[in-house]
């Protein structure tokens, strides 16, 4: 990495280039704040862009994708457009994205914010703060499957749930060793979670567990194990959240687990993750959770905060920590003086949340 941090901006569909907007102008700030250089590079991947090209088959090609990942990272809108058949953007550009930069982490940290209202009774930030590492390359989502005798009353469809201990083992590394940087940073009890379903998948989850107490007992005795059936992973998220500390996951309970955990941390409007590729050279990509919300497009009522958290991460985990930390604080400083996270219900518009963060950086 050089000494001029080089990022591609995905605005994407709906909703998307606005939220983005406002993290681009935060980042303006905190850049003049902190110090430091930064370079963006506006593309339109998306929706639009690829209607207006006939629909080609391919989203984004592979030449688009090196061209990427020749960034040190990469800030992402929202993807989903109402006149795209669902799936084709998602499987096409995000999940392609993914796959193809390697993200295999995916990083939601699921935090309740001061002020935010919290659907869960007699909860607080002190109880919804934990973070959740979703396994981003295999698992239901390789596509691996197919039909047999389609359209016929014999029809038979499979679809394959994939875990490879290389794969399997990345991800738990990468979730002891966060752990361990909690703990040792005096957050979290230094206890990681698995959750799978090992009574019903007692192939994938095997592999999963196995590897799981093998590499917490040969090289991170210092991290507490704990298990979770995902089921019942879902009903402690509602009852005790306050029990997590870090969870590890496979991409589809995670991609599940993940909306619940967005809801009770405030819903769409604050929610943001990070698809990691931790290895040397890899080149992430940080979203706001929530989709393009197309309804709301134009109108300056969607909220930001989601995509300026998603801001906050790229910057803690691209060599400026203490920026991302900053930005976050300015988060939290921001959120007990909106009426709602809602879109359309904020008391504010998107640009003036966007101003209300800069405000709060530059105080
Ligand atoms: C998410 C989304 C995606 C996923 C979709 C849009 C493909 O739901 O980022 O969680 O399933 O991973
Ligand atoms: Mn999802």
């Amino acid at each position: 990495m050089s000494d001029t941090l080089k990022i591609a901006v995905l605005g994407g569909d709906g909703t998307g280039p606005e939220v983005v907007a406002e993290a681009l102008k935060v980042l303006k700030c905190i850049a003049g704040i902190e110090g430091f250089r930064y370079e963006t590079q506006d593309f339109d991947y998306g929706g639009d862009r690829w209607l207006a090209q006939g629909k080609p088959e391919v989203v984004i090609t592979d030449e688009q994708i090196t061209e990427l990942n020749q960034f040190d990272t990469i800030l992402l809108g929202a993807v989903g457009h109402p006149d795209v058949t669902p799936g084709i953007l998602e499987k096409g550009l995000l999940l392609r994205l993914r796959f193809k930069l390697d993200q295999y982490i995916n990083l939601r940290p699921v935090k309740l914010y001061p002020g935010v209202e919290c659907p869960l009774k007699d909860k607080g930030p002190d109880d919804v703060n934990f973070d959740v590492i979703r396994e981003n390359t295999e698992d239901l989502y390789c596509g691996a499957g197919g039909f047999l005798r389609k359209h016929t009353a014999n029809e038979i469809a499979t679809q394959e749930m994939i875990a490879t201990r290389f794969g399997v083992e990345r991800c738990l590394r990468y979730a002891f060793d966060f752990t361990r940087r909690k703990k040792e940073a005096g957050q979290g009890g230094g206890m990681l979670t698995l959750v799978h379903k090992t009574n019903v998948l007692t192939f994938a989850a095997d592999l999963w567990e196995r590897a799981f107490h093998e590499i917490g007992k040969a090289d991170y005795p210092d991290i507490k194990r704990d298990y979770n059936h995902v089921d019942a992973c879902c009903m402690w998220f509602v009852k005790n959240p306050e029990f997590y500390d870090t969870i590890v996951v496979p991409n589809m309970f995670g991609d599940i687990i993940t909306d619940l955990g967005a809801i009770i941390q405030g819903g769409m409007g604050i929610a943001a993750g990070g698809n990691i590729n931790p290895d040397p050279g890899g080149t992430s990509m940080y979203e706001p959770i929530g989709g393009s919300a197309p309804k709301y497009t134009g109108q300056n009522v969607i909220n930001p905060l989601a995509a300026i958290g998603a801001l906050a991460m790229l910057l803690q985990n691209s060599g400026q920590k203490q920026a991302g930390d900053r930005v976050e604080e300015a988060i939290k400083s921001v959120t007990p003086k909106l009426k709602s996270l809602a879109a359309g219900r904020m008391g504010f518009s998107t640009t003036e949340v966007g101003d209300l963060v800069v405000k709060t950086l530059e105080a």
